[in-house]
């Protein structure tokens, strides 16, 4: 098994052999992609998060808006509430991110987060006519390879389902300016409903946020069912929330978990090993996620 690991990685898949990837057990990984390969691109699917995995974490030494944080732009906002959105953050994400707690006590916070910032942009009325211009002019940007990566689904037909705990209608946005917002591509987020004159009302359905990822896949049955006709999932994420992205495809027959660590790497490495198959260190590219595709198709 390891002479053909070795010739796995070496030849094929070289991408793997770079010192920011790094997996628990690599004989499961390979196990599930010579199983995935088996199976082509008829039965496969991809689950992805959005904010900090398709999206870079950091560009140009600059941290990249996440889809809420493309909301907190003064053509949407006023000052004090661009502020205020900024403190939330700052209060909050390092909380998200915290290795020494897990993920039943970040819960409540994240549901606070969440709560206050669509409480705040309710009150602000944003307009619906403004936010093509709010992505434009932000510094959102999709991982390197990203586009190729969409490109590769749409055309083999593989189904991409977008689960993310960000603005629905933001995150679509984001896509269609750079031109991947193909057919088989599915969200699941949280939408933003807007009176008869534009302006923001409520947030729609059941508020998903980073650790109740879960309940969203099992609710959100109808959008899955789908994609039940495909039982390998690629699933790709960069929380630990991520993992149960892929808990609505009751008919999974092999999972492969992704994970990109982006932040606070030694602290949080020894737990991203253990729950994702593969860990990427610090890899502001798609280039795995693509080899691994090019593999599977
Ligand atoms: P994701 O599920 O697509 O990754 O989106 C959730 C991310 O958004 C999560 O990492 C927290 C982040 N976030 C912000 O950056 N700003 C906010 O105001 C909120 C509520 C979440
Ligand atoms: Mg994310």
């Amino acid at each position: 098994i390891l002479a053909i690991w070795h010739q796995l990685t070496k030849t094929e898949i070289p991408e793997l052999t770079r010192v920011s990837v790094m997996m628990r057990e690599r004989s499961r990984v390979e196990d599930t992609m010579y199983a995935m390969q088996k199976a082509g691109a008829g039965s496969l699917q991809v689950i992805s998060d959005f904010d900090m995995t398709l999206t870079k974490f950091a560009h140009k030494g600059k941290r990249v808006p996440t889809t809420h944080n493309i909301l907190n732009n003064k053509l949407l906002i006023d000052d004090d509430s661009t502020v205020k959105m900024k403190e939330l953050f700052n209060t909050y994400y390092p909380i998200e991110i915290d290795a020494s707690l897990n993920p039943e006590e970040k819960l409540p916070y994240m549901v606070e987060w969440w709560t206050k910032v669509h409480d705040l942009l309710i009150q602000q009325r944003i307009r619906k006519d403004e936010m093509a211009r709010a992505v434009r002019e932000s510094n959102a940007v999709l991982r390197e390879g990203c586009s190729a990566f969409f490109d590769c689904l749409a055309e083999q037909r593989v189904p991409l389902l977008i689960f993310s705990a960000g603005v629905g209608d933001i995150l679509e946005e984001v896509i269609r300016q750079n031109h991947v917002f193909h057919p088989n591509v599915h969200i699941i987020s949280n939408y933003m409903d807007f009176d008869h004159t534009g302006v923001l009302q409520a947030f729609k359905g059941q508020l998903i946020h980073s650790y109740n990822k879960r309940a969203g896949a099992l609710s959100h049955g109808a959008t899955l069912r789908e994609l039940h006709g495909q039982p390998n999932v690629l699933l790709l994420g960069d929380s630990l929330g991520d993992l149960s992205m892929a808990d609505g495809v009751s008919t999974a027959q092999n999972i492969l978990t992704v994970g990109f660590l982006n932040d606070q790497v030694e602290e949080r490495k020894e737990s991203f090993l253990n729950s994702f198959d593969i860990v990427l260190l610090r890899d502001e590219t798609m280039d795995v996620p693509n080899a691994i595709l090019r593999f599977i198709v």
